[in-house]
């Protein structure tokens, strides 16, 4: 299958329709049309076409999709077919959660290490990975594989450990720390900051309030 450039806004909806899909085929459904796919995840038959036209697509006039396929071909797209190495640094409340999480081995994220500068937390298991004190990041990074580091650090912390990881080679960076890390271009920085989509949140719920103000000023 031939990918184009795909634009960012198009890879941003692809993991919704993985998942959508990973629903489906838990669910024993072996084909969708895009009309039915577009009522389950609202959003218009005609942008789900397109986005997948983007590869190629996938459908067929009459059958729709065959939704394993197209499940497994979107997997691959997201590069999900592979194994990721990850380290989390800063082993916090948030990098024990993510720790925790073990959905994300099913999607071929798997915690490798997990790096701290407090004495008190050292050696403490989180799902078998034990809590390693800093001084062992560079031996580590050079004697393992490592694709991915998740940035749970303080944000003052932030900007100085993003650094050490690219000096140790590091190529993508999931930060959690609300601040933008000035890093060289080849590094790939993710940065999740749910207090944004919390504002959007706000903003959203203020426009309600302000709407139900105004109705009854009537
Ligand atoms: P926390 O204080 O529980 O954990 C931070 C950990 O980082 C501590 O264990 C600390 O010892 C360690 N640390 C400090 N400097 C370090 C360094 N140079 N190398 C390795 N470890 C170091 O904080 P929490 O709640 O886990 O938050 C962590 C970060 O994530 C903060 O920057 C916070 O603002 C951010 N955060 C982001 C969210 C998001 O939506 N992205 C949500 C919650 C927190």
């Amino acid at each position: 299958m031939q990918e184009k450039d795909i634009s960012i806004a198009v890879i941003k909806r692809l993991p919704r329709y993985y998942r959508y899909l990973g629903e489906l085929l838990e669910n024993d459904v072996v084909r969708i049309s895009s009309k039915e796919l577009s009522e389950k995840m609202k959003v218009t038959a005609s942008q789900i076409r397109q986005d997948l036209n983007n590869f190629g697509g996938f459908g067929q006039q009459g059958y729709g999709y065959n939704v394993e396929y197209l499940y497994e071909e979107i997997g691959k797209i997201l590069g999900l077919d592979k194994q990721y190495n990850v380290i989390i640094i800063g082993a916090g409340n948030l990098g024990q959660a993510l720790a925790n999480y073990i959905d994300f081995e099913r999607r071929g994220f798997f915690v490798k290490a997990i790096f701290d500068v407090n004495p008190r937390l050292e050696g403490i298991s989180i799902r078998g990975v034990e809590i390693q004190m800093i001084e062992y990041l560079e031996e580590f990074v050079k004697s393992n594989t490592i694709h991915i580091a998740a940035l749970t650090v303080p944000k003052l912390k932030a900007p100085a450990a993003a650094k050490e990881l690219v000096n140790l080679g590091i190529k993508a960076i999931w930060n959690f720390a609300p601040t933008d890390l000035n890093l060289p271009p080849d590094v790939l920085v993710e940065n999740v900051h749910l207090a944004e989509s919390l504002m959007t949140l706000s903003y959203r719920l203020k426009e309600i309030d302000d709407a139900e103000l105004e109705g009854t000023e009537e």
